[in-house]
């Protein structure tokens, strides 16, 4: 199972990465626009130390503005995964990255049948939106289980990507699922190594060694 972290901020990622945590990171507009700063040089300092896919997305709504953006974002790292809106504008852009070697990560999936259009137009990645899915009441992990039965189904090469993660409940459903990916906010991660019976584990542990005698 791979880890990527979703978020724009340069020190969570590098964090992460230090702990060994970090096989990609996908960021979006909202998640850019939060740190505030040139898209540019957060996307180059997150690129000096992950080698895995960055997910960068593009804002444009039809697929000449799409493939014109991709091309560019493309250009300004080896490892871009351009996100693109599951919308069949999206889709055309998307099977003309697949043809030119640009990888896509195809973002704000909500279905199963809209992760088939992804995987059939070619793209590296679906990511279907599991929180935001919770949060009207649907059940989204069902979406991922579904998407990974029906890939098997056919072979699709397609990575999915468990995304909008609320807590680590979700990377462990997804785990279970066996989904490829399970991209983590850093409050996630964080949380996902707590556990009370370690933390007095521990301090048993340092309260009997004190005990031990010492020549
Ligand atoms: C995924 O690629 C998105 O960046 C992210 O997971 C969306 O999460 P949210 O629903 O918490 O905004």
């Amino acid at each position: 199972m791979k880890f990527f972290i979703d978020t724009a901020n340069v020190e969570a990622i590098r964090k992460a990465h230090e702990r060994g945590m970090v096989d990609g990171v996908t960021t979006n507009p909202s998640l850019v626009a939060k740190e505030g700063r040139d898209f540019r040089t957060v996307v180059d300092e997150i690129a000096s130390f992950v080698k895995g896919p960055i997910s960068l997305e593009v804002i444009s709504e039809d697929a000449e503005g799409m493939l014109k953006e991709a091309r560019e974002l493309n250009g300004w790292i080896d490892n871009a995964a351009i996100k693109i809106p599951m919308t069949w504008e999206g889709l055309k852009a998307v099977k003309v990255c697949a043809d030119e070697g640009i990888q896509t990560n195809v973002t704000l999936v909500f279905s199963p049948n809209q992760a088939i259009l992804a995987a059939k137009a070619g793209a590296t990645f679906v990511s279907p939106f599991i929180g935001r899915l919770d949060d009207i009441g649907q059940v989204g992990m069902e979406v991922i289980e579904a998407t990974a039965q029906i890939y098997a189904n056919y072979g699709f090469e397609t990575e999915i990507i468990v995304a909008s993660i609320r807590h680590p409940i979700h990377v462990y459903e997804a785990a279970l699922i066996g989904a490829d990916i399970a991209t983590i906010p850093p409050d996630v991660l964080e949380k996902m190594v707590n556990h009370p019976l370690t933390d007095i584990g521990i301090k048993r542990f340092l309260d009997d060694w004190k005990k031990v005698p010492k020549k």
